[in-house]
């Protein structure tokens, strides 16, 4: 497996493999792998001859007040992990090689990036449409795989390649699970365990709500009430949103329907600090 820092490396690398008659499957990530990155790496393997992982905590999608430092890193048990799985490459870029000096331009997907995430991360969908145009440009990938987990984010980048003609084709990745329920994160990791029943309570409300519409509820109102309920009677949560959208505009619905994604966002206490958690689903069966 090769190591590669340098982006022009990188599209020399990709074109070689091109020239060869090779297809190329990208899993774009910012690290600290679970079981979630390596089924997205074991999908892309499905899709192309070649995969490759790019992993970059990208600074730009990080507010001034977010997580940035707080991140969790660990390249060497990365690199450990990545091997075990079919990559032929991992590219690990630092900021200073991806931004050089002078860098001044933003992809941004006006409308998509303002609600949900977008609302309270002002800056941070312009960060994730840049660096993934980027990624896009340096490792030329025939296919690329992404985590349903992050959907606004599956949807802002699907609204990119369409309106930039980019020719990749994307793939969305179902979420995975821990055997509790909690949707795997990277940022799990800053999770105190004494208060593993409040990050429990994104899943267990997307539950309830199934439970209820399966009993014939779909006013979303209803709906928000009840979560909103469920998710605060457990101590230190603060709901960002609980939002009943459709699934593709990511528009907020008043009655469910079979398109009717349940979108949350919810700041839990860490070990050191909220930890914020995102989880989603649709209402009903697909
Ligand atoms: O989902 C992520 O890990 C990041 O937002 C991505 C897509 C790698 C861009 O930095």
């Amino acid at each position: 497996m090769d190591i590669i820092q340098k982006p022009e490396e990188m599209q020399a690398w990709s074109q070689a493999r091109s020239r060869e008659g090779g297809t190329i499957a990208l899993v774009p990530t910012m690290g600290f792998f679970h079981e979630g990155h390596l089924s997205l790496m074991r999908r892309a393997a499905e899709l192309c001859d070649t995969v490759v992982v790019s992993l970059f905590v990208n600074p730009t999608q990080f507010g001034p007040n977010e997580d940035l430092d707080r991140y969790p890193r660990d390249f060497e048990r990365d690199m450990e992990l990545v091997r075990k799985e079919p990559v032929a490459a991992v590219f690990a870029p630092t900021p200073k090689l991806m931004y050089l000096s002078g860098f001044q331009t933003e992809v941004r997907v006006k409308q998509l990036s303002t609600c949900l995430c977008g609302k309270s991360r002002p800056v941070h969908f312009a960060g994730v449409a840049t660096v993934v145009t980027k990624l896009f440009n340096i490792v030329r990938p025939e296919a690329a795989v992404f985590g349903e987990k992050d959907f606004q984010q599956l949807a802002i980048i699907r609204r990119l390649v369409a309106d930039l003609n980019i020719p990749v084709r994307i793939v969305g990745h179902p979420i995975v699970r821990e055997a509790d329920g909690l949707a795997m994160s990277s940022r799990n990791a800053n999770l105190d365990p004494a208060n593993r029943a409040a990050a429990l309570s994104l899943s267990t409300a997307l539950q309830l709500v199934r439970d209820e519409a399966a009993r014939g509820v779909r006013a979303t109102a209803e709906l928000e009430r009840l979560v909103a309920r469920h998710i605060h009677s457990f101590a230190g949560t603060a709901i960002d949103y609980a939002s009943f959208v459709d699934g593709d505009s990511l528009e907020a619905v008043e009655a469910v329907d079979e398109r009717t994604i349940l979108a949350l966002a919810v700041h839990v206490e860490g070990k050191a600090g909220k930890v914020r958690l995102i989880d989603n689903g649709f209402i009903l069966p697909q």
